[in-house]
């Protein structure tokens, strides 16, 4: 049956999204489950880039930003704006934000940061 086929493959994609993002969570700190909901508001395709909110900043906290840029998968990038995510992280003061990519998204300006 095609319906079932299709249904075990969402069923395996979502379990191997999970299985990366809890080695992300381990890997790069920060609270995923939280940045998740706490931010994803903010870092949505759709919209205007709004400044984070604090419950958001505090999910990030601690989280190495180019680490998990790592795991940005063209999956990831579908979903949401890295453009956005890595405003977010900026306003945040996230730790390790990286100055010239992450997945596939090349940061246009460096911030000026110590280089
Ligand atoms: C952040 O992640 C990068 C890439 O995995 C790693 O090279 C770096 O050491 C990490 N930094 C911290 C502070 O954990």
């Amino acid at each position: 049956m095609a319906t079932r086929c299709l249904c075990f493959a969402t069923i395996m994609l979502t379990a191997s999204i999970l299985v990366l993002e809890i080695s992300a969570q381990l890997e790069c700190g920060g609270n995923l489950i939280g940045i998740k909901t706490q931010c994803s508001s903010f870092i949505q395709k759709e919209g205007k880039t709004i400044p984070p909110s604090e419950s958001c900043c505090a999910a990030l906290k601690g989280a190495n930003i180019s680490c998990y840029c790592k795991y940005v998968t063209p999956v990831v990038e579908n979903m949401v704006s890295i453009e956005k995510a890595l405003y977010v992280a900026k306003t945040c003061q996230a730790q390790n934000i990286p100055t010239d990519k992450c997945g596939s998204y090349i940061i246009p300006h460096p911030p000026s940061s110590k280089a």
